[in-house]
Formats: C-alpha cells, sequence, structure tokens
C-alpha cells in the first residue's frame, strides 16, 4: 500500500466494513483488513467474553479467528485452516492478555528476544505445533467509546514488498490505531443487531424450548459454511458471496422465528402429534414469512425465504409447499392441498438451512431423545441425499464436515 493513500483507503475501508451486519463475519473481515493494511503474514482477532465463576478476573479473552498466509498456502483451494478454540487470561503474563489489561499498543520485533525487563512472554507451542515462525508481533486493542476493552487484534510478521518477515514500523502503529478506531464503531454496531437477532429468537425460545441461542448460532455457522463451499464450486465473485453470507448469517437465525404464533400445547406435548396437530406445526414456515412481508432489505428477503422453504424437500414431499404466506393462497394444488416444492424450485437458502437445521437437530439432546452419535448423524444425511436434501449440497457438507465440526465445538449448549 502506497502511504500517500494509506487514510484514503482506511476512510473507504471503514465504509464498507459498516455495510457488515453479522458480528462473526464483521471479525473475520476485520481481522483480513488489518493484516492487509500492514502486510501481516498471520494474525488473530480475539473478543472479551466473561469468565467462569472459578477464574481469574471478570473478563477474558476469546479467540475468534485465526488466519495465516503462509500455512493457509500450504491447504488445497477452498480449504480453511482448523484451529482449536482457546481463552487467554486477562493479565500482564501474554502480550495479547497485556494488551487488554493495559490498553496499550505492544510492538515486538523478534518474539524470542523478548526483553527481559516485560512481564510478558512469548508461548511458541503453536511454532511448535505447525512449524511456523513468528518473529514479529504487533498487539492492538480494540475500545468500545466507553473505554471498555472489547477486544484485541494480534498481527504477526510484517512483510517487505519482497516478501521477507521485517518488524511492525511507527508508521504501522498509526495506521492500525486508526483501523482499531474504525473497527470499535463498526462491532459495537453488529454487536447491537446481534443482540436485536437473539431477543427475538428468545421469544420464539420461549415458546419452543429446542430453539436456542446456541441452536440458532450453530444453524447459522453451518449454512454460512455450506454456502462458502458451494460459492466456491460455482465461482461466485468475492463482493457477491461476502455480501449473501453475511445476509445469510442473519437470516438463517430466524427460520423458526414462526413458532411464536404456534400453541404452547401443540409446541410443548411430550407425545407425538396427531395430524390436525402435525397440520397446525407445520404452519410455523408460513406464520414465519409472513413476518417478513415488509420487504426493506436482502436480509428480509432471505429470512422469508428461509422461513418459508426449510422444511421443502429437494423430491417434492416437504411442506408447506406453493403457498403465498401473505396471503395464505395455495399457488399450485393438487387435491385441494398445496404441492410441494422440488429441487431448485425451493430456494438455495433454504436448501442450505435444512441440512444445517436438521444435522443440528440429530446432533442436540431433546426432551424426548438423546443426541445421536456422529456415525448414525452422518449416515442418516448420506441416506436422504436426493430425497430431503440437495444431493450437491450434502456433498459439500461432507467436504467440510473438519470445519462444521469445528463451528460445533464455538456454540455448545448450555448445561440444564
Ligand atoms: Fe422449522
Ligand atoms: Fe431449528
Amino acid at each position: 500500500m502506497r502511504r500517500k493513500t494509506d487514510y484514503e483507503y482506511l476512510v473507504r475501508l471503514g465504509l464498507e466494513l459498516s455495510g457488515v451486519q453479522d458480528v462473526d463475519l464483521l471479525l473475520e473481515r476485520l481481522l483480513l483488513e488489518a493484516r492487509k493494511v500492514v502486510n501481516a503474514d498471520a494474525g488473530s482477532i480475539y473478543i472479551t467474553v466473561p469468565t467462569e465463576p472459578n477464574e481469574e478476573g471478570t473478563e477474558k479473552l476469546a479467540i475468534k479467528y485465526s488466519q495465516n498466509e503462509t500455512l493457509q498456502s500450504q491447504l488445497l483451494p477452498g480449504e480453511k485452516l482448523a484451529y482449536t478454540i482457546f481463552f487467554v487470561p486477562i493479565n500482564e503474563k501474554s502480550i495479547s492478555g497485556y494488551c487488554a489489561l493495559t490498553k496499550e499498543l505492544v510492538n515486538v520485533p523478534d518474539m524470542y528476544n523478548i526483553s527481559p525487563h516485560v512481564s510478558y512472554k512469548f508461548n511458541s507451542a503453536f511454532d511448535k505445533i505447525t512449524g511456523y515462525k513468528t518473529v514479529s508481533s504487533l498487539t492492538i486493542p480494540i475500545i468500545s467509546y466507553n473505554t471498555q476493552v472489547i477486544g484485541v487484534i494480534q498481527l504477526l510478521n510484517a512483510k517487505d514488498l519482497e516478501g521477507n518477515v521485517i518488524p511492525f514500523s511507527p508508521n504501522d502503529e498509526l495506521l492500525l490505531k486508526h483501523f482499531a478506531n474504525n473497527a470499535s464503531t463498526v462491532l459495537q454496531r453488529a454487536f447491537y443487531t446481534k443482540a436485536m437477532i437473539l431477543r427475538l429468537v428468545k421469544t420464539a425460545e420461549m415458546r419452543d424450548p429446542k430453539e436456542t441461542g446456541a441452536h440458532v448460532n450453530r444453524v447459522a455457522s453451518y449454512a454460512v459454511e455450506i454456502y462458502d463451499r458451494w460459492a466456491f464450486h460455482h465461482n461466485i465473485p468475492a463482493e457477491k458471496r461476502d455480501r449473501f453470507r453475511d445476509d445469510l448469517k442473519i437470516s438463517s437465525m430466524l427460520h423458526d422465528v414462526g413458532k411464536v404464533a404456534i400453541s404452547d400445547t401443540i409446541l410443548k406435548k411430550p407425545s407425538k402429534f396427531t395430524p390436525e396437530e402435525f397440520s397446525i406445526m407445520q404452519k410455523h414456515t408460513i406464520y414465519g414469512a409472513s413476518l417478513f412481508d415488509d420487504i426493506t432489505s436482502n436480509v428480509d428477503i432471505l429470512a422469508k425465504d428461509i422461513a418459508l422453504t426449510h422444511h421443502e424437500n429437494w423430491d417434492g414431499t416437504g411442506y408447506p409447499g406453493w403457498v403465498n404466506p401473505d396471503t395464505g393462497e395455495i399457488i399450485k394444488e393438487e387435491n385441494g392441498k398445496p404441492v410441494g416444492k422440488k429441487g431448485e424450485e425451493i430456494p438455495l437458502s433454504g436448501r442450505i438451512v435444512a441440512i444445517a437445521d436438521v444435522y443440528d437437530a440429530l446432533c442436540s439432546k431433546r426432551v424426548y431423545k438423546e443426541p445421536w452419535s456422529e456415525d448414525n448423524v452422518l449416515s442418516e444425511l448420506k441416506s436422504l441425499s436426493g430425497k430431503k436434501f440437495d444431493p450437491e449440497l450434502i456433498e459439500i457438507f461432507f467436504e467440510i464436515l473438519p470445519n462444521i465440526k469445528q463451528t460445533k465445538d464455538k456454540y455448545p449448549d448450555l448445561p440444564d
């Protein structure tokens, strides 16, 4: 990046980032852009989360994303790096912990030669496992408008034009400070949007205890993973892909909000539904879709599609079929009933969420069942390919299984 245009670039970037609505996608994007701004080979982004009662302090750092250009280049195209979810205490012992504690930027030219006069140390465990050599690092807190640390960005191995690893410069420090300011604004807005969505989900959860925050977070994250790989196979341009995945992430969380309109006696019935009760239950798709009758954004369009079609089957045996959710009018009928949508008549978003929702339901404990074993879940999904599910998407699901499993660990169910 040429220095003269650095700030112009940052201003444009700030505007672009303010268009990203979903917290996770925003964090991933922030890390990517922060790396670009200072030409860093690798990095991680953390957010602060509350500690458990037996841990020190009131908050700790949770790693959200890690990127590593060098390690990524050793993978096949479309593959993603697997990384473990871990937490860092906010104290003076680690660099990121120190940064969050003191709210100071930390610039270390050589991680293997840190001054003995500072309190923090470099943990070389990652280098040992991966064979990567970390040299320089630049770590900065993301501070909210009320001066709380909401996250930390850590960048590793600045590179010069020839690709040699060099220390981060004083100019890099300035650019990153400016960037962290932007990041704070857009991140706080995304946190706010997420809180609003989760409140809506909570309303549905009060009616149907299966629709927990953890469930919808997992379903939305799986959906994005599946879409990402689909977009890669279909050569969808990066910009279009990023916009769609952002909208998909938010709208898939709302797949079952229509359950707010179904009565408790049906939703909480511990035994099997009568055919009549089942047909009432099926209406949650239509009720959900009708919540988005005032379309003002792409999220509304997708949320409507997903709510309406996430129980349609690839072979046409699902529900609610060809119905106008706003008027209740049947669009295509056979024997007085709506014809099921099939194949690509079902929007991509609905086909994706169908897989994500069923996978998560089978893996989870419910009042009426224990979680299925992984082998059983996977063979069930395979056996439903071409019947319930889009065969191409099932193939994709198996391709990205390691990422799916990793995503699952990110949003564990709360203990009963
Ligand atoms: Fe549903
Ligand atoms: Fe669900």
